[in-house]
């Protein structure tokens, strides 16, 4: 296509926006360069002009009505960083149907609505890009669909939130219980005022979802994703699994084999040797292991208005080229299987407990038989000092079903000698 520009719209100017205007404007050269013709933004759609904002965009540029970006026939490229569903579906199939390319950073969207879009978007020959929605600057979503595309995916593992891993790193160094973590988190800027979607486990239930849809070539509807927060993680078991040679992490698990799959976002103990143990702070990183490529790890920032930006400015780039080149759709959306997900219940992991108990003679063989006849396997035992008639024991089980250990820890639960089972947290090797 003979053109001396391509032409961007922007929806929703906050930090991502910001991050994208910045760095479309910083670095124009090279990215004209790299495009073959300058990418221009056009207009800059936004609800609320007077919000401070670190990042200006010339007055001339802003409007109040998405529909003036997305009914512009001079643009060709709409960017969406509003995030959330309403109105971001909305004005992403909106802008679909006008026939413009589509570039967003919205997790949430594309984990509940990604089929739909991207199937609007096949049916009209546009592209829709989403690099920016899973883990900001890291590019995963590339590597998934292009790099590594030749591989049988069995395993995803990601630290995927940075929210709960800044928390659980101030945990772990600086010994701290989880609420106090959480309110300095938030004073800093680096949890939200609502921190639920953050600590529960559904920002990083959408991540997990869109990566394993790009992996497994699949469907994955949101509900089938496993997900347990970090709220009940303490100091205590931050100890105790330091002690046992492991880190505590917030995971998003994806693993395929046989044709049954695993989805999941919980707290996990991972062997400090792991290379994402390492992994601190607001930083993410993503595990993959193919059977061709064996182990690949990507680590980034995860967020922030340069990172995030720097991955939506690269989808532009490579949508303003399929425009240029009359390619638009080069890289289809793979995701049309249906995934068979084991049930938690079914799924077999190892498992650390840590319980306060009587002390006096036959409580541990007393719990050890319930174990035992559940079929849960032992494999070590911690008991620490007691405190009055109490002691604390940690236990570590050998891999089994989540439903033998359930069955277990029920029947535990209600013996006398059990005053309280503390803490129940899996293990990933
Ligand atoms: N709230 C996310 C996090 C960043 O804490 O990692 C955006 O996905």
């Amino acid at each position: 296509m003979d053109r001396s520009e391509i032409k961007l719209g922007i929806l929703g100017y906050g930090v991502v926006g910001g991050g994208l205007y910045h760095i479309l404007t910083t670095n124009a050269d090279q990215v004209a360069r790299r495009t073959g013709v300058p990418v221009v933004v056009a207009k800059v759609a936004d609800i609320d002009w007077e919000r401070p904002r670190k990042i200006q965009v010339p007055p001339a540029l802003r409007t109040t009505d998405a529909y003036e970006v997305i009914n512009d026939p001079q643009i060709d490229i709409v960017a969406e960083t509003i995030g959330g569903t309403d109105p971001a579906l909305e004005f992403v199939l909106a802008a679909i149907e006008a026939g413009k390319s589509v570039v967003t950073s919205n997790k949430e969207m594309m984990a509940k609505h990604g089929g739909e879009i991207l199937a609007a978007a096949a049916a009209k020959g546009v592209d829709v890009q989403f690099e920016g929605s899973v883990c900001g600057t890291i590019p995963i979503i590339r590597a998934l669909k292009e790099s590594l595309e030749a591989n049988r995916i069995s395993q995803i593992i990601g630290i995927v939130n940075g929210t709960t891993n800044y928390i659980l790193t101030k945990m772990t160094q600086e010994g701290r219980e989880f609420a106090q973590v959480l309110q300095e988190a938030q004073q800093l800027g680096y949890a939200e005022a609502d921190p639920s979607a953050d600590i529960e486990g559904i920002d990083a239930a959408n991540k997990i979802a869109i990566l394993a849809a790009i992996a497994f070539g699949s469907h994955v509807p949101l509900e089938l994703v496993y997900r347990e927060g970090i709220s009940k993680i303490t100091p205590q078991d931050i100890s105790y699994a330091r002690q046992m040679g492991y880190v505590i992490k917030l995971l998003a698990i994806a693993k395929q084999a046989d044709g049954k799959a695993e989805l999941r976002v919980h707290p996990a103990l991972l062997p400090a040797a792991h290379p994402l143990a390492s992994v601190n702070g607001v930083f993410n990183a993503v595990f993959i292991r193919g059977d061709a490529c064996d182990e690949v790890m990507l680590y980034g920032r995860g967020a922030g208005a340069l990172p995030t930006g720097s991955a939506v400015a690269g989808d532009v780039i490579d949508c303003a080229r399929n425009i240029l080149h009359g390619t638009p759709g080069r890289v289809p959306c793979v995701c049309e299987g249906t995934l068979d997900v084991v049930p938690m219940d079914e799924v077999a992991t190892r498992v650390y407990v840590r319980m306060k108990v009587a002390d006096k003679p036959g409580v541990l063989g007393n719990i050890a038989t319930i174990f035992g006849s559940q079929g849960v396997s032992i494999q070590s035992v911690i008991q620490e000092s007691s405190s009055g008639d109490l002691a604390e024991i940690v236990w570590l089980m050998h891999k089994g079903r989540e439903r033998n250990l359930r069955l277990a820890l029920e029947a535990i639960g209600h013996l006398d000698i059990v005053e309280e089972i503390t803490s129940v947290i899996r293990v990933e090797d």
